[in-house]
């Protein structure tokens, strides 16, 4: 069983999609035992809500439910989950600042390190973009998430 955290600013666009993303990888693939995922946020002023609408709006086009409650990433969550999964430079450091000891610190990974068709080093964050920025970052999460839940099922 491998647990793994998706975490960006606001909880509401990227790493719930990531989630929702992922959960379908899972489902395709058969290996729903073989994780456990969830998401959460670095500001705690969306905790309780739904995804943004425009994000669910985009993912739901390709065939997404988004259906996770924001909540804000805890020092627990390093104790709670094997992988931690940033989409950004600034969801990095901050998660790098929360890690409560060294060895917590080297669950963090950056989220389009596991992209196979772009070489982008962050999942741009698009909440006060256009409608563009959105499709963008379905391509490049969908991108991650599958080389994501392929390196771990080769290991
Ligand atoms: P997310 O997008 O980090 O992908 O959920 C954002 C959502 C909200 C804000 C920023 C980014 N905000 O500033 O409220």
């Amino acid at each position: 069983m491998k647990k793994i955290l998706f975490v960006c600013l606001g909880n509401i666009c990227r790493s719930p999609l990531a989630e929702g993303v992922f959960l379908r990888l899972m489902e395709e693939r058969k290996v729903q035992e073989q994780f456990e995922i969830d998401s959460a946020g670095m500001l705690n002023c969306h905790i309780g809500n739904l995804p943004d609408g425009r994000m669910r709006h985009h993912a739901k086009k390709r065939g997404y439910e988004l259906v996770h409650h924001a909540r804000q990433v805890t020092s627990s969550d390093f104790e709670e989950f094997d992988l931690i999964v940033g989409m950004d430079d600034c969801n990095i450091d901050a998660l790098k600042e929360l890690a409560p000891t060294l060895e917590d610190m080297k669950k963090i990974v950056r989220m389009t390190d596991f992209c196979k068709h772009s070489d982008i080093d962050h999942v741009p964050d698009p909440y006060y973009g256009g409608t563009g920025g959105f499709e963008q970052v379905i391509d490049i999460v969908e991108d991650a998430c599958e080389g994501l839940i392929s390196s771990i099922q080769d290991n």
